[in-house]
């Protein structure tokens, strides 16, 4: 059997007395990209930082490409590269020796050091700024810069911690390429976590939701989206909810019905909405409901994270 290229096992992580990792299994499947996803304090850094062998676990354990992080920190530093959601660059090195420090520390020779700084300011798009200081960057720069530094040791697992955090979206776009080519061109396992949905939705072959410490659900986002029922049919009007829920939950192709009556809206879950519509709205009109408006739209990643945490998503 293949085994995850990153794997949690119960993992826990109290600071005193608040728990912000509760028992989380994660599997990251080699060569992919994982996004985790979650709001602010979800334990995000924290469980990276366990992963990258900054922070003891409290309880549990975890591994990375079959190196457990605690007694095997070393050989997992060897293979992971890191880039932290606050940034530690020094304003005053230029980027190339930005880029050379950090191949010193990992005792790469010179050669080697050169050929790699070499690709990855291609890669990172920096050949006019290379040898300019860090402080004359901008905010992009200095992220492509980060992202570069991570990759100075060739690692196999990539873990990148809010990597377009703070970035206008022109740059954002510019790190998912980034991080898409180097998944694809050299297979790289990568894990990413966002509180940004679209930047899961851009780049995540999975898709994990974390909040208040917990996993509550991982898996691809088509699946995920696809549990949801394949339409939504949102319903505004008046009328008695519960009714109207009951009975459309009866009809064919319909998954689930949400109410939100204070909203006077109805939320129909169905596997084709456009050929299901006609009878629905048949159906629930003919049952004293009157109808004021309707939409009809696929399930986001949005409505699964709204499912699963009760809450939407926000910056
Ligand atoms: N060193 C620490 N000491 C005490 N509490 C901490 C420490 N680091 C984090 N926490 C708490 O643990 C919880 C998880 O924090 P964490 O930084 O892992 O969240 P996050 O998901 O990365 O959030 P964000 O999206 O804001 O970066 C939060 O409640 C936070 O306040
Ligand atoms: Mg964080």
């Amino acid at each position: 059997m293949n085994e995850p290229a990153i794997e949690t096992i119960d993992l826990v992580k109290r600071y005193g007395t608040l728990t912000a990792l509760d028992h989380v299994n994660l599997q990251a499947p080699a060569g992919r990209i994982y996004a985790l996803l979650g709001p602010n304090g979800a334990g995000k850094t924290t469980l990276l930082s366990i992963l990258t062998t900054l922070l003891p676990p409290t309880a549990g354990s975890a591994r990375i490409l079959g190196f457990d992080v605690s007694r095997d920190a070393a050989e997992v530093r060897r293979r992971i590269g890191v880039t932290f959601q606050e940034m530690v660059l020094d304003p005053l090195l230029t980027g190339r020796e930005t880029l050379d420090f950090h191949g010193r520390l990992y005792r790469l020779p010179a050669a080697m050091r050169r050929q790699r700084i070499a690709e990855l300011v291609e890669l990172a798009q920096l050949t006019d700024a290379i040898d300019r200081p860090v402080k004359s960057y901008s905010g992009g720069m200095k992220r492509r810069l980060e992202l570069a530094r991570g990759l100075m040791t060739d690692p196999q697992v990539l873990v990148l911690d809010e990597p377009t955090q703070g970035l206008d979206p022109q740059n954002r776009v510019n790190i998912w390429n980034y991080v898409r080519d180097l998944n694809r061109q050299r297979g790289m396992t990568i894990l990413l976590t966002t509180h940004a949905m679209d930047e899961a939705e851009a780049l995540a072959d999975l898709v994990g939701i974390i909040d208040h410490g917990r996993l509550i659900v991982s898996g691809q986002p088509s699946e995920l989206i696809a549990a949801m029922g394949s339409d939504v049919i949102r319903v505004r009007g008046q009328g008695n909810f519960d009714h109207v829920a009951a009975i459309a939950a009866t009809l064919e192709g319909v998954s689930r019905v949400e109410t939100d009556p204070a909203d006077g809206l109805a939320l129909i879950y169905a596997d084709n909405g456009s050929r299901r519509l006609p009878a629905i709205l048949n159906t629930i009109s003919n049952n004293g409901f009157t109808i004021e408006d309707v939409t009809l739209a696929r399930p986001s990643l949005g409505d699964v994270f709204l499912h699963y945490t009760g809450t939407a998503l926000r910056d």
